[in-house]
């Protein structure tokens, strides 16, 4: 037993995979984890109920429902839809315990401090992607009057008043553009933040705190005007569809499916994804609100590099980096956004792809023959590698770090089994735990 990433204590558990078998059918793509991690803080600088629909039903998800319990909120999660009360909320310390868990609990930062003028949150956890700083993120709270300090591995935040202000982010952040937003809508007069990231999911948070009566311009583009507002009120929102998940099954379908439709998605969304599977001669048909993915032809190798959006995703890279494995000649995939996001390719390695790392950039020479092996997820997308691998390999894989799969993909298996795959979970041995453990 170990605790679980949501605080239960849970049986470790691992995936079993049996490869092979090509895919068909239909899969609903769930709202997107990257604005529901940002949308349930956000919740915390209403006076009065916020509720918001589509939430995918993941265990980070869950874990923010829990914090927001802690400082006092009302929180009601069914059906994919969270109900936030957050009237009688306070500024509740959570130096430790679930916010170091996960990554998005340092958008408690933004918003605590933008309701309550101070905060004091534990340094986050999350993928270990390697060195993820949050200078970014500190450097728009001081500019908006906080004073912020770091005090045996918690942030502490503390303002008079927050004043509006122009703040030039020096690295295109997705976390550092929503948590400025987040202290900013409150803040006394106009702030300005220029070389903001455009993400989807930022656009889906302003939305959200516009709907809150937040004054919210640009968002979406590189720089963004927020004119400060004295309360903000409850209201209703809807999460827009999981890029990231879309974009999985989409990989997923180019390697082992035979006819894949991918629905509930935005297809403008993963359109670098689009371009870079019809590059490797995969065919991709955009409908409305779908994608739909046939796979008769062989693929080639291409070279990916990852950059902010509308570039590739990094979240993308480890799963295109197992679909290379099955393409013609050699790929390269640089990660401009994480260099060290690599992990899963000694595991690939261990599957039979010929990878090699060097710098920033794996080098993939395909196309080979997979074969299930025994891996180990390190992180989210990692495991989303892993899987994918797995269904493309000939014989049973084992993967283990399943926690972090459960993370950010909602019913992963039963979402594959939809699909044909054979796929299950298993009870880890008391031995399997303990290597676990010590590795
Ligand atoms: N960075 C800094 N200083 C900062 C903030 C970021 O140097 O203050 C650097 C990072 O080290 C990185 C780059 O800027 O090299 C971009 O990081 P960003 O802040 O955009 O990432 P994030 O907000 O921490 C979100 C997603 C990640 C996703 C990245 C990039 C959430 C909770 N996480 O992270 O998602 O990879 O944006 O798009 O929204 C995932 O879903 O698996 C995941 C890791």
């Amino acid at each position: 037993m170990h605790e679980c990433i949501d605080g239960r204590e849970e049986i470790m558990e691992k995936l079993m995979i049996e490869g092979g078998t090509p895919l068909e059918g239909t899969v609903q793509i769930s709202g997107a984890k990257n604005s529901a991690v940002a949308l349930i803080p956000a919740a915390i600088l209403a006076d009065s109920t916020v509720t918001i629909d589509n939430l995918p039903d993941i265990s980070d998800v869950r874990l923010l429902g829990e914090l927001l319990k802690e400082i006092g909120g009302e929180v009601e999660l069914a059906d994919q839809k969270m109900v936030i009360d957050p009237s009688k909320m306070f500024a509740m310390p959570l130096p430790n315990g679930h916010v170091k868990k996960l990554r998005a609990s340092y958008y408690l930062m933004g918003a605590m401090l933008g309701k309550f003028k101070k905060a004091v949150i534990g340094l986050p956890g999350g993928c270990n992607l390697g060195p993820r700083p949050i200078d970014q993120h500190i450097k728009g709270f001081e500019a908006l009057g906080a004073k912020v300090t770091n005090e045996q591995g918690a942030i502490y935040l503390r303002a008079d008043e927050l004043k509006g202000a122009r703040i030039y982010l020096d690295v295109v952040s997705v976390g550092a553009t929503i948590n400025i937003m987040l202290a900013a809508v409150l803040a006394k007069g106009r702030t300005i933040i220029e070389n903001a990231a455009k993400e989807p999911e930022i656009i889906d948070v302003a939305t959200l705190l516009t709907s809150m009566g937040a004054r919210i311009k640009g968002a979406g583009t590189n720089v963004i005007r927020i004119d400060g507002v004295e309360s903000l009120h409850g209201c209703r929102h809807s999460i827009i569809p999981d890029r990231i998940e879309a974009g999985t099954y989409m990989i997923l379908a180019a390697a082992i499916g035979q006819n894949v439709l991918i629905d509930n998605i935005i297809p403008l969304h993963v359109e670098s994804l689009i371009a870079k599977l019809r590059e490797m001669g995969v065919d991709v048909e955009v409908l409305d609100d779908q994608v739909r993915i046939r796979n008769h032809q062989e693929k080639k190798g291409v070279d990916i590099k990852t950059l902010v959006y509308p570039g590739f995703p990094t979240d993308l890279q480890q799963p295109a980096t197992t679909l290379l494995t099955q393409a013609h000649g050699t790929s390269i995939v640089t990660d401009t956004i994480y260099n060290a996001r690599f992990k899963h390719i000694d595991e690939l390695r261990r599957m039979g792809a010929d990878i090699k790392v060097e710098g920033r950039s794996a080098i993939i020479n395909g196309k080979t023959k997979l074969q299930g092996a025994k891996v180990r997820a390190s992180d989210l997308r990692a495991g989303a590698s892993l899987v994918i691998a797995g269904l493309t390999a000939e014989g049973i894989t084992e993967l283990s770090g399943v926690e972090h799969i459960d993370r950010g993909y909602e019913d992963l298996e039963q979402k594959l089994i939809g699909l044909g795959a054979k796929i299950w979970r298993e009870q880890m041995s008391d031995q399997e735990e303990e290597q676990v453990k010590s590795s």
